[in-house]
């Protein structure tokens, strides 16, 4: 059902943890399997310096996690809040029709955090 690239993702997912120095962190989740996707960042002068993500989900989560957080390493957090879930898809090479879903996790993670991010960070540096 999934590709070789999806499995290898899942089994070797990258920037899994927490980072303790986030200044963004983003969670959200998908109420109909209750899975969920926890996105931090470290932001520097706007840019995404370091990422991570903690997912208690399905395997197209998981990976689609893996994927999304390497996609946005080192990009501004414009370009971030640009990562639509079918680019996710599209980097993992397609996923299940059934298992689309996931991968709107991770576009919506991501938004949360930058969107953390502009309303509690930096709007306290201003
Ligand atoms: Fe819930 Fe995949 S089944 S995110």
């Amino acid at each position: 059902m999934y590709n070789e690239k999806v499995i290898e993702e899942f089994r070797n997912p990258k920037n899994v943890g927490e980072l303790e120095n986030a200044n963004a962190v983003g969670q959200v989740g998908n109420a109909t399997c209750g899975d969920i996707m926890k996105i931090f960042m470290v932001i520097e002068d706007n840019i995404i310096k370091d990422v991570s993500f903690q997912t208690f989900g399905c395997t197209a989560a998981i990976a689609t996690s893996s994927v999304a957080t390497e996609m946005i390493k080192g990009k501004t957090v414009d370009e971030a809040l640009k990562i639509t879930n079918a680019q996710v898809v599209e980097e993992l090479g397609g996923l299940p029709a059934q298992k689309l879903h996931c991968s709107v996790l991770a576009e919506e993670a991501i938004k949360a955090a930058v969107n953390d991010y502009l309303q509690n960070y930096k709007a306290k540096q201003a």
